[in-house]
């Protein structure tokens, strides 16, 4: 671990896989300011870090998050929170990181630390792990995109029931519904298989790796001519990347590919 965070851990677990690990245990997790100052910082350190090629984002056993920091929001004001554009550095992480990011989701994932997993790429959990939007009976609504992540992961009913109610959902629902990819039925085998899953992509070559999180992610945002229109002009571009040539080539001489990440 770095001396350099006080809320978070970061490690380099496996060949190409960084992880960072939320460790504010006092409060669950809770996601102060400064602790996702720490979390960009992480992030964007990983991304500008050649040797690392995916991105294993995930709590402690109990916790993955328990939510935005309540403490620090309850005396907040409209202006003091509309002048610093309050949860808007979140963001970052959606945005700027280009690696892929896995979320490891056991324990709490409520509120603010549930949206933090629906900004990952990929989320694996536990069965038992528990997520929801508990905002409402706080007297407020999701304010990191849960309202808008959760509800194209799960559709409008599941997720008006959701947030209207606050009643959490667990790992295994996750998984039924699509917010999780898997869910695994201890946490250490979330833990093994999410560095597996991360070690795996930190294989790949990273030109394509980068195109194929764009692409999918377009699909949220664009309709489908679009997107597919999109897909095939990057799939076109891909055919100039020495990977492209190195990983057919590989496969025609029945060796393993050797990437060039160009
Ligand atoms: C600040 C928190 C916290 C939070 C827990 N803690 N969640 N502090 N913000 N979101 C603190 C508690 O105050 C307590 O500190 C310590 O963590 C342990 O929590 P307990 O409640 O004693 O643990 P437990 O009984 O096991 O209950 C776990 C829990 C509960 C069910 C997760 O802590 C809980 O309901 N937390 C709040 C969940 C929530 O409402 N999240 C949404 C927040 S709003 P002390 O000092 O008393 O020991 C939100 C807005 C998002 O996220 C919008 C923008 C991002």
């Amino acid at each position: 671990s770095n001396p350099q965070y006080e809320f978070i851990q970061v490690t380099e677990p496996r060949p190409g896989v960084g992880q960072i690990t939320l460790n504010r245990p006092k409060a669950l997790n809770a996601l102060s300011t400064p602790l996702i100052t720490e979390l960009n910082t992480a992030l964007l350190t990983f991304q500008s870090t050649p040797s690392i090629r995916a991105i294993l984002l995930t709590g402690s056993q109990k916790a993955f998050a328990a939510g935005a920091d309540i403490k620090e929001m309850a005396p907040l004001t409209f202006s003091s929170a509309y002048l610093n554009s309050f949860i808007e550095s979140w963001s970052n992480l959606t945005t700027t990181l280009k690696k892929p990011l896995i979320a490891a989701v056991s324990g709490h994932a409520l509120g603010g630390g549930c949206e933090l997993a629906l900004m990952a790429d990929i989320i694996y959990c536990t069965k038992t792990a528990n997520f929801g939007q508990p905002e409402i009976k706080l007297g407020t609504i999701p304010g990191a995109g849960g309202s808008q992540r959760l509800t194209r992961a799960v559709g409008k009913a599941k997720a008006m029931e959701l947030i209207l109610t606050g009643k959490s959902f667990s790992g295994e629902e996750a998984e039924q519904w699509g917010v999780a990819a898997r869910a695994f039925g201890s946490y250490e085998e979330l833990m093994e298989e999410s560095l597996k899953t991360a070690e795996t992509i930190a294989g790949y070559s990273k030109v394509a790796v980068q195109a194929a999180k764009e692409v999918v992610n377009k699909s949220q945002e664009l309709g489908l001519r679009d997107g597919v229109e999109f897909e095939r002009r990057v799939f076109h571009a891909l055919f100039g990347s020495e990977d492209q040539k190195e990983g057919m080539g590989a496969f025609g001489e029945k060796r393993k590919a050797q990437w060039k990440d160009q």
